[in-house]
């Protein structure tokens, strides 16, 4: 006998838990299937980001940054700190408690929300009066029907043609975070935000850092002043970035690899180190799904196609998160789960694409909302720019820590804010105001008039408003 569902979701990810939380709030009898494993074999829902991403990054990169800060910057202070050392086994099994945390929560909040959480891998067989039959295989053997099916599978690491991943020399992001070792040289494809965090994490620990990037500007897609300004810290702190350059043949060898390239101008080199991590973007991941046996639409990128509101072409069926069209963001993936879960259950759920925004975990933090000054300047609009360092804020100063700047452009005529860029302390943090401001379409003068908390960081975010209309009052 099946077992029968308002709402199976496929995929326990941050779209997926989420969305399956929200059905059930909503009333709806929810099973959600993750097929993702522990060490022990036992059920680690939560997907790429819990397991190997958003939390264990951030665990070893606040794991680094501690060694980084004792190791250079405590003497600033005063402190001096004898016979230092740093146990990256440590660290790691750190991160592995932390991501566990995570994965128990998840499993909770399920028996809170009665959610039935079945283990093990989801895939279509057929559609049925009322519903579609999902066969789930691993650790549960099931026979599932439900009504209306939301498809959370997440996405792959993008492997380089001719280097695979074996995760022991060329690594993918999974690999780059279980690492027990700091490797002497490490090499990274792709400066992006994967490269960036993890050369970060390791070159902290002591490791000569070097990153291949494709394309000629660093951070293409970041306000070209800011990217400019966290470019000038990174290569300052010693991390190696080679731009525009063209990635040859990768040798493994069973010491290290070796990778052919040919730099912006021309020359022929070769990068020989340790590891390789290869962060060059991420595939949408329906592997195992058996689409075709529902004849669930796939784009030529094998991404699930929807609409506007992740409708697929199939009725009942819903897709969220990596693996659609969109920012292969953590919260993009769970907006767009509880939208669906509410449009399930007849409400009007809505995810505003403009305003979803970016972080980059390294230090300086990169974080932005909204359109860039390049992306203004081609679509014609006319804005007023304002930005104000953190070096003129005195948190920072105390903090120790005034790299960078707020910058905010707004609409010429309208004085609405259009973007927020951000790099320095916290921006992770300073970009929540920010993005609440656009959210309810407020002027530049509105963040002005605000009272912000003296001294805060948020000051600078205040002052960047002031700077809109030249007038400043700390720099
Ligand atoms: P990415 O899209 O951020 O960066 C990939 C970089 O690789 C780009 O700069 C691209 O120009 C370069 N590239 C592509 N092919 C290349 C080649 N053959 N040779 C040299 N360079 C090449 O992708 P990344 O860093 O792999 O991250 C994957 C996804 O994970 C992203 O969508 C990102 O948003 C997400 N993510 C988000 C995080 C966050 O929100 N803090 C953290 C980590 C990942």
């Amino acid at each position: 006998m099946s077992k029968q569902f308002d709402v199976i979701v496929i995929g326990g990810g941050p779209g997926g838990y989420i969305a399956a939380i929200r059905a059930a709030q909503l009333g709806k009898n929810v099973a959600c299937v993750d097929e993702w494993k522990n060490a022990k074999g036992g059920p680690a829902p939560g997907g790429t980001c819990t397991n190997v991403g958003c939390i264990p990054s951030k665990a070893l990169l606040q794991s680094s940054e501690h060694f980084e800060q004792a190791s250079h910057h405590f003497a600033d202070h005063g402190i001096t700190v004898k016979g230092l050392s740093m146990d990256a086994a440590k660290m790691v099994a750190r991160k592995d408690a932390v991501v566990k945390q995570n994965n128990d929560g998840i499993l909770y909040l399920f028996k809170k929300n009665k959610v039935s959480f079945f283990h093990g891998r989801a895939s279509f067989a057929r559609a049925v009066e009322g519903g579609y039959e999902i066969k789930v295989a691993g650790a549960a053997e099931e026979t599932l029907v439900g009504q209306q099916i939301i498809v959370a599978t997440g996405s792959n690491a993008r492997a380089l043609p001719g280097a695979a991943f074996d995760e022991s020399m060329v690594l993918s992001n999974e690999g780059a975070l279980a690492l027990t070792a700091v490797p002497k040289k490490l090499g990274l494809i792709g400066s992006g935000v994967i490269g960036l965090e993890m050369g970060s994490v390791w070159r902290r620990l002591g490791a000569e850092v070097t990153i291949l990037e494709g394309l000629p500007e660093f951070l293409g897609a970041v306000d070209q002043q800011i990217a400019k300004e966290a470019h000038k810290a990174f290569v300052k702190q010693g991390l190696k970035i080679e731009l525009g350059v063209k990635v040859g043949e990768v040798k493994v060898g069973k010491k290290g690899v070796s990778v052919a390239w040919t730099s912006a101008k021309g020359e022929v080199q070769t990068l020989d180190v340790d590891k390789l991590i290869v962060s060059i973007g991420r595939v949408p991941n329906t592997t195992g799904l058996n689409a075709e046996a529902v004849g669930l639409k796939l784009d030529e990128r094998g991404a699930i196609v929807v609409d506007a509101d992740c409708q697929t072409n199939l009725p009942g069926v819903w897709a969220v998160g990596d693996v659609v069209r969109g920012p292969m963001l953590a919260h993009k993936a769970e907006e767009e789960g509880v939208a669906v879960a509410e449009r399930i259950a007849g409400q009007h759920g809505h995810v505003n694409f403009n305003t979803i925004p970016w972080v980059i975990y390294t230090s300086p933090e990169i974080a932005w909302v909204g359109r860039t000054e390049q992306q203004l300047k081609a679509d014609g609009v006319a804005y007023k720019a304002g930005t104000f360092p953190f070096l003129a804020n005195g948190r920072a100063r105390a903090l120790g820590d005034t790299t960078g700047m707020v910058k905010m452009l707004a609409d010429a005529a309208t004085d609405e804010i259009l973007g927020v860029h951000i790099v320095g302390p916290m921006a992770s943090e300073l970009i929540a105001e920010c993005v609440m401001a656009m959210e309810f379409r407020a002027s530049s003068e509105d963040i002005a008039r605000i009272c912000h908390a003296h001294p805060s960081l948020s000051e600078s975010t205040k002052e960047a408003a002031l700077a809109v209309d030249k007038r400043t009052l700390n720099f």
